[in-house]
């Protein structure tokens, strides 16, 4: 894509919003990608900073080199330099091959540091030096390896609160936020928050084969606005799911809305959380409170797409494909994205993490902003609902034919022909 404007950007990555704080941060990202900067992304948890990275990824000089996303706060203390920065064989107990490292393996492409907040200050000050001079070490080494790595970090932490605690190197901090990118909070964007509910109502509705997505009425459509949506996009498109799924069909009213707990005005919001230590307790509590409630409702929904799949069965067979859930509940520690496959998660084993190659967004629907007014070629979205559950059962299956043509409800030898039809991999 030539110079790209804001309205491609949002089109191809599915973005919605019009609120000026997201046109903002989205105008910095295309900005800074050209460069090599050094960028932090800041805001509370839930509000959609990991898009960031990617654009920046997608749209500068590297982007035919490697995109690795790294969450620091899922990795163990004990292993994260090594993991990071590689490792000499034998430079530890257990480590019994030579490790290349995440700073390694992106030479020439883009590393993102998810909460960066969690890194332990070890890690803190041989990242530091990286960013300094464009060098590591490898644990149990003292040759100084050369890399060329763009950093783009985020955090949903109190980084400027975390320093005063001494948890949190100040000369990192500047160096990391060259590029400063502030993500607004949902309930700061007016509208937006309508917008949304009418994109996920629809994807979901899509998703789970509902005839008509749901819709709110005037009166709903207030209270969500003025929600104040703790968790912000992450909690509204869990709301959506849960009403799409228990609701389907109706109109949404604030009535209904208050039996999830959302209410006019309510909604205590946190903010930037402070840091308060790799896994300490004190001043975690709201968000190891919003993860439980999060982890509750996921599960819930899960209980009741499994209990909406066994009705479904019984009443037809070998007709349709059975309902399938995508499971997102999950974040492994490392993501590597690379421009193959359309939306098929491919595993490959690592000790410890998981490294998932993606897509980027292809471009699909491209306005959003008027998300309910969008005519959907039904034909199509139909195959590709198709498409991903035999993709997805295979998945699940472990590739066996006749266990995925099982689950699917159709006969080995139609799986057989729209494996071949689709030009699915297997
Ligand atoms: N503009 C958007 N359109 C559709 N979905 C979105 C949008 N922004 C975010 N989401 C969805 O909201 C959820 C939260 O986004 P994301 O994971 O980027 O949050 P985050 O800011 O990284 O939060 P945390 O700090 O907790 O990691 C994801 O499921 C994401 O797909
Ligand atoms: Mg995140």
């Amino acid at each position: 894509m030539n110079n790209p404007t804001i309205q491609d950007i949002k089109a191809r990555y599915h973005i919605v919003g019009r609120d000026e704080k997201l046109e903002r941060a989205l105008d910095t990202a295309l900005q800074v990608a050209r460069t090599d900067l050094s960028v932090l992304i800041q805001g509370e948890s839930g509000v959609g900073k990991e898009i960031i990275p990617r654009i920046i990824h997608d749209q500068s000089p590297r982007k035919r080199g490697r995109y690795i996303a790294i969450n620091c706060g899922s990795i163990p203390e004990g292993t994260i330099d090594s993991e990071l920065f590689g490792h000499e064989r034998g430079s530890y107990t257990g480590a019994i091959d030579e490790r290349e490292g995440y700073f390694g393996a992106a030479d020439g492409g883009t590393l993102f540091l998810d909460e960066v907040g969690e890194l332990p200050m070890t890690t803190q000050a041989r990242l530091l030096r990286v960013l300094e001079t464009g060098e590591y070490i490898r644990v149990g080494s003292d040759q100084p390896r050369k890399t060329d790595v763009r950093i783009v970090a985020a955090t949903n932490v109190d980084i400027p609160s975390a320093i005063r605690e001494g948890r949190f190197r100040e000369d990192l901090y500047y160096r990391l936020c060259t590029i400063n990118i502030k993500m607004p909070p949902l309930r700061e964007r007016g509208i937006d928050s309508v917008l949304l509910f009418k994109m996920f109502a629809m994807d979901t509705a899509q998703q789970y084969r509902i005839p008509e997505p749901i819709r709110l009425n005037a009166e709903a459509e207030q209270v969500v606005m003025t929600y104040k949506w703790p968790g912000n996009i992450r909690q509204l498109k869990n709301i959506v799911q849960n009403l799409s799924i228990m609701e389907r069909g109706v109109q949404i009213t604030p009535a209904i809305l208050e039996r999830y707990g959302i209410v006019a005005g309510q909604g205590e919001s946190h903010s930037l959380r402070r840091i308060s230590g790799r896994g300490s307790e004190g001043g975690m509590h709201d968000y190891e409170n919003e993860i439980k409630w999060l982890m509750g409702a996921v599960l819930q929904l899960r209980k009741e797409v499994e209990a909406l799949k066994a009705t479904y069965h019984m009443g037809s067979h070998e007709r349709h494909a059975p309902l399938q859930i995508e499971d997102h509940s999950y974040q492994p520690a490392v993501q590597e994205y690379t421009q193959s496959e359309p939306d098929t998660p491919v595993e490959t084993t690592e000790p410890q993490h998981i490294v998932i190659q993606t897509s980027t967004p292809g471009p699909q629907r491209t306005d959003y902003d008027d998300a309910y007014e969008v005519t959907i070629d039904d034909s199509l979205n139909l195959e590709e609902m198709e498409r991903r559950n035999i993709i997805l059962a295979l998945q699940k299956t472990h590739n066996r034919r006749k266990a995925a043509a099982q689950l699917l409800g159709i006969s080995e030898r139609t799986l057989f022909r729209k494996i071949k039809d689709y030009g699915i991999e297997e």
